[in-house]
Parts: structure tokens; sequence; C-alpha cells
């Protein structure tokens, strides 16, 4: 039995670190406050780690008492700041964050995070028995093992108001409105804001139907008397044509450590595609990191917070390798392993939900 406010006499003391990896996204803090409260309830330390990865790495550590956890509910961001540091890219990375680990006398660590920085930790615990739990992070909704991550429903909530906004602004001046949305290689923004939002076409890297599909979509819109549209399209997906050309259009920095492109522009290149093959005035919106910033909404904010008790209970436990789950309705707990074996994809029962209220 937990006391709400006291500390649980019968356990020992330990110290337990809490790093945030990756890109940030709303919710965050929450699970900060929810892992640091469940832990100071039972007697332990918390100690946060700096900037993700690059934290253990340098050995970057700031402790968390109630002060510094107040008030976090529903702020954006991560206190802690972020990094997108692959401690297996560095010379000697690895070590330093064992060294660092055991410096700091740490008997557990919650790594909140998406692919990337749980990937991380499964490497960790599989090749070097590091005792971590994992909480499933990411506005674009695709770790596997979990029905959703936390920040996904307030990154769909910012698209859905930018949409029915672009609704208005479409309407009065005649024109397709394309809305560039993040998802990396997944198109789960795009489909849910867009069923939100009401998208006249959507197009994502799962289900990549043609711009001349779309075109056709969006002519059969007008003869039946609504002379304007949205399209919503997401980063990941590639410009695709009846002849079989296909183009990713991504922006021309160099990789990050996880070998991650970066997305962006295709938008910019799908409206100038529309423009000229239906003659309708385009013009594009790309979201970009808004949708990544600010409060999180009060379903991430609960998910958030069930998330960072689970992740401090299998801590408690000592279920390390393990990663908080949404199954349904329940917090369950699924393998670290399982959880970054591969991507979720958007299947297509989710786009036919979409795609029935197309043209
Ligand atoms: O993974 C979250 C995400 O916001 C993606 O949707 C997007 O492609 C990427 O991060 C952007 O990364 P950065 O913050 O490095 O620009």
């Amino acid at each position: 039995m937990v006391a709400r406010y006291g500390v649980e006499d019968s356990l020992l003391s330990m110290r337990v670190g809490v790093l945030t990896g990756g890109g940030d996204c709303p919710g965050l803090n929450a699970v900060i406050r929810a892992v640091s409260r469940r832990s100071f309830a039972r007697g332990h330390d918390v100690v946060g780690v700096r900037a993700g990865w690059r934290g253990l790495v340098e050995g970057i550590f700031e402790p968390l008492g109630p002060r510094e956890i107040s008030g976090l509910l529903p702020r954006g961001g991560t206190i802690l700041g972020t990094s997108r540091t692959n401690p297996y890219k560095l010379e000697g990375g690895v070590e330093r964050v064992l060294a660092n680990f055991r410096e700091q006398e740490l008997a557990a660590l919650v790594a909140i995070g998406g692919e990337d920085t749980l990937g991380v930790a499964t490497k960790l615990f599989e090749e070097h028995g590091l005792p971590v739990v994992g909480v499933p992070k990411t506005i674009d909704n695709d770790l596997s093992a979990t029905d959703y991550t936390f920040g996904f429903d307030t990154a769909v909530f910012i698209c859905t108001e930018a949409i029915d906004r672009l609704h208005t602004t479409a309407e009065s001046h005649n024109r397709v409105m394309v809305v560039e949305v993040m998802g990396r290689h997944t198109g789960w923004i795009a489909v849910m804001s867009g069923i939100a939002g009401g998208a006249d076409v959507i197009l994502i890297p799962e289900q990549p139907i043609t711009v001349e599909q779309a075109c056709a979509e969006i002519r059969r819109r007008h003869e039946r008397g609504k002379d304007f549209s949205i399209v919503v399209v997401s980063e990941g997906y590639e410009l695709t044509y009846e002849s079989g050309e296909r183009r990713q259009v991504t922006q021309e920095a160099a990789q990050d450590e996880f070998g991650h492109i970066r997305f962006g522009g295709v938008g910019h290149a799908l409206a100038l595609d529309i423009e000229e093959r239906t003659g309708y005035e385009t013009r594009v919106t790309v979201l970009g990191h808004v949708q990544r910033g600010g409060s999180p909404t009060p379903r991430d904010r609960v998910l958030a917070t069930r998330y960072g008790l689970k992740a401090a209970d299998l801590v408690e436990e000592g279920k390390f390798g393990r990663m908080a789950a949404l199954k349904g309705d329940a917090i369950v707990d699924v393998s670290l392993a399982q959880a970054t074996k591969e991507i979720k994809t958007v299947p297509e029962d989710w786009y036919d939900v979409a795609s029935a209220f197309f043209g």
C-alpha cells in the first residue's frame, strides 16, 4: 500500500534516475512528476539526467525534489532537457554511461523516449544488464507494443484545430489548402487529425495514393459544388505518380546520430503539383514544431501520469527491460525489445475510415 503523501517504511531507499530523450513532446514533465511522486512516497531519491543519453555520457545530473517537480502537470517540453545523442555512436560512450550510472549510485533508470531512446535502453539492458524501464513517448505514435504513446493526442489536437481554421479561409477564397504535418515514416498524425478535421484528401507513407488520384478527388469535390479543399500530407509521404516515379522530399541537413534524415517540404512540392494539374489556387501550411510545443491535452496528462506511476512500479518490482504500455484502457508492461523491434505503421482499416470522406 502506497501512502499518498507519506513514505512507505517497509522498503529500502534507492536512487532512481530519470531521463527524457529524442524530440520533446507534451506530457514529458507529467511523467517526470508521476515517477518522482511515487518514488518519493516510497522513500527513494530521484535524480534527473540532463539532456537525454548525453547526460549519462557526460555525467550531467540534477537532484529532483518536491520543489523541482511542482507545477509540472500542464507544462510542455521537458525540465530535464533532451538530445538525440546516441552513446553507441560515441567513442567510449557506452562505457561512460555505465561508469556514470555507477558513480551516481543509481539503482534504476526510467528512460522516457521513442524508438531511438528506448532502442538504446534495450541494448544497454540486453548487453550490459542496465536496470532500465521505458515509457513510450512520441507525437508520431509509431512505437510498437502500445496502443498509444503520450504526446500524440496533443499533436492531433493542434493539427485538428489548424485544419478547422484553414477550412474557413479556404472556403472564403475558394482555395486548396495543403497542410503538412509531422510523423516521420508513419501517417498517424495525418490520419487522425485528417479524420477529426474532415480532410478531403490525406496522403501518408503507408498508403501512398498517387498525386493524380489526389487531384481527381479534389476535382470530384469541386464538380459537386464544393470549391475549396483541405489536403493533409504527412511529412514522410513520398510523392508518387501514375508513371511509377516516386520522390521523397527531405531537408538537406545531415542525418542525426540515429541515422534519421530530416523531413519537411513535401507540402510545398505537393501544392505545386496540385495547382499545376487542377488549376485551383493552392496554398501550403507547414505546422512544424508547433505540433510538439505547449501544454498537453487532458488525455495526454492522464496517460503520461499513468505511465509514470507504472514505470515507478516496475522499478519497485525490479522488472527491468520492460516498458509501460497502453492496451485498450489498461496500463500494462511489455518488453522493451518488443516495443523497439519495428515501428508501428497505420493499418489499412484506419486509412479506410479516412478515405471514406475523400472527394
Ligand atoms: O519524432 C518526432 C518528430 O517531431 C518527427 O515527427 C519529426 O520528423 C522530427 O521529430 C523532427 O525532429 P527535430 O526536432 O530534430 O526537427
